[in-house]
């Protein structure tokens, strides 16, 4: 096979993990004879600062181009408190899902056994825990019509049938591969775009006879991740909600550098690690690298090439047992490893086995 893959390394964090993520994915590429080229693009606070833009027309042109964009993190301090800020790195990624259609959002939580005593839940919760979140992508409050004044703010929760239909359709597909139980997560007791959520999930339930639907408020939902994980199986949510909740989810496994991500809709489908660009730690080689390596396992499974993300998972969970961790994950005394070791590791596991 022959993939191109658009690199967007981003801010903070973002080209370190980044390197791994294409070191780990060439290795694999190699291993089973599929042809790999790479271009990189600007995006995020490193775009502003090249081109004004966050996310440049170059940037698009070079991911509409690709099979796939590689991922990795956008954000920078310098705009965080500065509400005045013209653009934010932020949109960079905000108008890359939008200009792909990407409106599903896949946000797996699995944990790993070796890791549960890491969670802040009991063991006992956490342990054997396993769902997939899908969070609608380009709708709701992040593109709804919005007024930034002065005196007066507000941005728009708006969703059309449409919109609620397709992320429900890629949801009940999910359920159906897996345990076969979906849970809509909604706030119909207040919210008229809930409502019309939970019509559409009604209306399309009785298509899906061999799933379980369920419906349930997102305060409660928040309390029952916390409360009994393993309830879930997948949850289908729109954006906010499901940007809240993933958080949530991935503290659930013990670290946030953990959890991988796919986003896929009409263009391009891009994988990235769920967490953020923490410029705090950017350049002192200490983030976890395997969220972005994850989001390679899931590259290669949503080309059908199960094998070649199955051996990024072995290998992953090699390092884990090998305790070839980085510092936020390794066991107590044990050796701490740094972004590039732990990739390098990952990626010579990969040539021998
Ligand atoms: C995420 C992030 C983004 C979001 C930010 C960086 C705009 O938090 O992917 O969850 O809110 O969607
Ligand atoms: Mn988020």
């Amino acid at each position: 096979m022959k993939l191109k893959i658009a690199v967007l390394a981003g801010d903070g964090i973002g080209p370190e993990i980044s390197a791994q993520g294409v070191a780990v994915m060439s290795a694999v590429c190699d291993k089973f004879g599929h042809e790999v080229s790479y271009e990189q693009a600007l995006c995020g606070a490193a775009a502003i600062d090249a081109t004004g833009d966050p996310f440049p027309e170059e940037t698009l042109r070079i991911c509409r181009h690709a099979d796939a964009v590689l991922f990795s993190a956008v954000g920078d301090p310098k705009y965080d408190n500065d509400p005045t800020a013209p653009v934010r790195p932020e949109q960079g990624l905000l108008a890359m899902r939008k200009q792909l259609g990407l409106f599903a959002n896949i946000r797996p939580v699995e944990t790993f056994d070796c890791l549960v005593h890491k969670s802040p839940l009991r063991e006992e919760l956490v342990k054997g825990a396993d769902f997939i979140c899908i969070r609608e992508l380009t709708g709701g409050m992040y593109f709804g019509e919005k007024l930034e004044g002065d005196e007066r703010a507000y941005d728009t929760n708006a969703y059309t049938r449409e919109e609620v239909a397709r992320i429900l359709k890629v949801a009940y597909e999910y359920a159906r591969r897996r345990r076969k139980h979906l849970t809509v997560v909604d706030k119909a007791n207040v919210l008229a775009s809930s409502r019309l959520w939970r019509r559409v999930a009604q209306e399309m339930a009785p298509l899906y006879p061999d799933v379980t639907t369920d419906y349930m408020y997102v305060d409660n939902a928040a309390m029952r991740m916390i409360q009994e994980p393993r309830f879930f199986d997948v949850m289908v949510t729109e954006n906010t909600f499901g940007d809240i909740l993933t958080d949530e989810g991935s503290c659930i496994t013990g670290s946030m550098g953990l959890l991988p991500s796919a986003s896929t809709g009409e263009s391009t489908p891009v994988f990235e690690p769920i967490h953020g660009s923490w410029p705090q730690a950017r350049g002192l080689n200490i983030a976890n690298p395997l969220a972005q390596i994850l989001s390679v396992a899931m590259l290669f499974e949503h080309f059908g090439l199960q094998e070649e993300g199955a051996l990024v998972r072995r290998a992953v969970n090699a390092s884990l047992d090998a305790h070839v961790r980085t510092p936020e994950i390794q066991v107590e005394g044990g050796e701490k490893y740094g972004t590039r070791e732990v990739g390098e590791w990952i990626v010579s596991w990969i040539r021998k086995n």
